[in-house]
């Protein structure tokens, strides 16, 4: 009899403090279930998870906040694969490695120069079907790089090429979220 009268008290001392629990750590589930809630509209879960936790911006932003952070990720890496491709070409012996090179050269340079940049720009002014198209275009000159390298010439592009146009994806994907919106 003595327990039963005595566990009341204490089971309503649980109840806050799982209450106060709840309440400080409310906040960030709340953030870290946006990411999630993105992601899973994406195609590729876990490259938009691991993109958007890479960077602190990608915690604490809304779903515009979070197309942007991937489209800036974006441009970093068509950059990084520009500089890459003109590394690649300055060592090639190879003259037919060399034209496929250059020719994956000159599709990168607009989306660097002009796509890339264009589309963040009207990311960040509401002009979400602009940005779409322009981040779309990523992909497009991604695949066709890949496709210039065939038979025994291997591409060395093959890996960047592949997370370029996954990106791309996951860009374009976040943004038709915010078209729907
Ligand atoms: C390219 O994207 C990947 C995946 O998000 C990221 O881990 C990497 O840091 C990016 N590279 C550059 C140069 O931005």
């Amino acid at each position: 009899m003595k327990t039963s009268i005595s566990s009341p008290p204490i089971f309503s001392l649980h109840l806050l403090l799982l209450l106060l629990l709840l309440t400080v750590s409310l906040p960030s589930i709340q953030c870290g279930d946006l990411v999630d809630q993105i992601c899973k509209q994406t195609p590729f879960y876990d490259l938009c998870i691991s993109t958007l936790r890479s960077n602190s911006k990608g915690t604490e932003s809304d779903v515009k906040g979070l197309a942007s952070v991937v489209a800036d990720i974006l441009l970093a890496n068509a950059t990084d694969t520009l500089n890459y491709i003109r590394a690649q070409i300055n060592q090639a012996s190879d003259p037919e490695m060399e034209r496929a090179l250059a020719y994956c050269a000159e599709l990168y340079i607009p989306v660097v120069k002009y796509n890339l940049p264009q589309a963040i720009e009207a990311l960040s002014k509401g002009q979400f079907e602009f940005a779409s198209d322009g981040l779309s275009d990523a992909a497009k000159e991604a695949d066709a790089c890949e496709k210039k390298f065939s038979g025994s010439m291997a591409s060395p592009l093959s890996d960047r090429n592949k997370l370029l146009h996954s990106l791309s994806d996951v860009a374009v994907a976040i943004v038709k979220i915010l078209l729907k919106g």
